[in-house]
């Protein structure tokens, strides 16, 4: 499968999408009095749906699936009374398939037959595509292990604060924050490359924006990230380069994953705002909980 969107609720999507355009980088997508669409430059329709409601909202994430691992979900989710129910998109790009919610209420949409889209070139500072949606968990081993019975996904990494899962090679398209809480945590956007990041970073240095945490490299997945607090609400990253694993990568645990005193990253050059992302990783909630 494939990570594809995340559809996003929220008062006011006119001043989002203007952000999100205008200084984040992503590409207009269409969309109509309530709704707007942002894509980037790769070959999804769009990779963020805004709908105008009263709270701020996840109103689901959609992975691209085939036919064929849709139904296999659908029989994974009967064999263990998961209930589903059936979706036809009405966002760009269409696609038929099924919704069904994670433990703590978050909506995942996986579907079929969806459109792409052609490439926009010579936009190197707009992100290609969403490379992972991080979601807070009241129990994140039960939602990931929701993920691995139904959805098929598998875990790649343990840490001390989340669950790192993918759906393909790409090393998570989802994690699940060990928080006790169910809530957005952040949306990761791919950039091309480094200095797509570094240049993003500057873009928003112009507007008198610094990072919440970054530039820095993670450990699980290896990825390059930078972390801001959008205007409307939701943590929002420049991230590249997260690292391709084979079948038969060795899950790693908590253990195989601590750092050395005073480092939370790779490089060791910038500090983490811990309580500004942690009151933005509570706004978005989902319709359940
Ligand atoms: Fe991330």
């Amino acid at each position: 499968m494939e990570l594809r969107s995340i559809e996003l609720e929220l008062p006011d999507p006119e001043e989002a999408a203007r952000f999100l355009t205008g200084i984040w980088g992503l590409g207009e997508a269409g969309g109509d009095i309530d709704s707007c669409y942002l894509r980037g430059s790769g070959d999804q329709p769009y990779l963020v749906g805004l709908h105008r409601s009263d709270h701020p909202l996840v109103r689901s994430v959609t992975f691209l699936a085939t036919v064929g691992e849709i139904e296999a979900v659908r029989l994974r989710a009967a064999q263990h009374g998961v209930a589903l129910v059936e979706a036809t998109s009405t966002d760009p790009g269409a696609g038929v398939g099924i919704a069904l919610a994670l433990p703590d209420g978050a909506v995942i949409r996986l579907l079929a037959g969806a459109k792409r889209v052609e490439p926009v070139a010579g936009v190197p500072d707009r992100a290609v595509r969403l490379t992972h949606v991080v979601l807070n968990a009241v129990d994140a081993e039960a939602t990931a292990r929701f993920a691995e019975d139904i959805l098929g996904f598998r875990v790649s990494d343990r840490t001390k604060g989340m669950v790192f899962v993918r759906c393909n090679a790409s090393h998570h398209s989802i994690a699940f924050a060990r928080a006790g809480f169910a809530s957005l945590n952040h949306i990761a956007f791919e950039m091309a490359d480094m200095d797509a990041v570094m240049r993003g970073i500057g873009r928003l240095r112009d507007v008198g924006m610094v990072p919440a945490w970054g530039p820095g490299r993670h450990g699980p997945g290896a990825n390059i990230f930078a972390y801001f607090i959008a205007p409307f609400g939701a943590v929002v990253e420049f991230s590249t380069a997260v690292e391709i694993v084979d079948e038969d990568y060795q899950t790693g645990a908590p253990e195989d994953w601590t750092w050395p005193p005073n480092r939370i990253d790779q490089w060791g050059i910038s500090g983490k705002d811990m309580a500004a992302l942690g009151a933005a990783e509570r706004v978005f909630r989902f319709r359940r909980s």
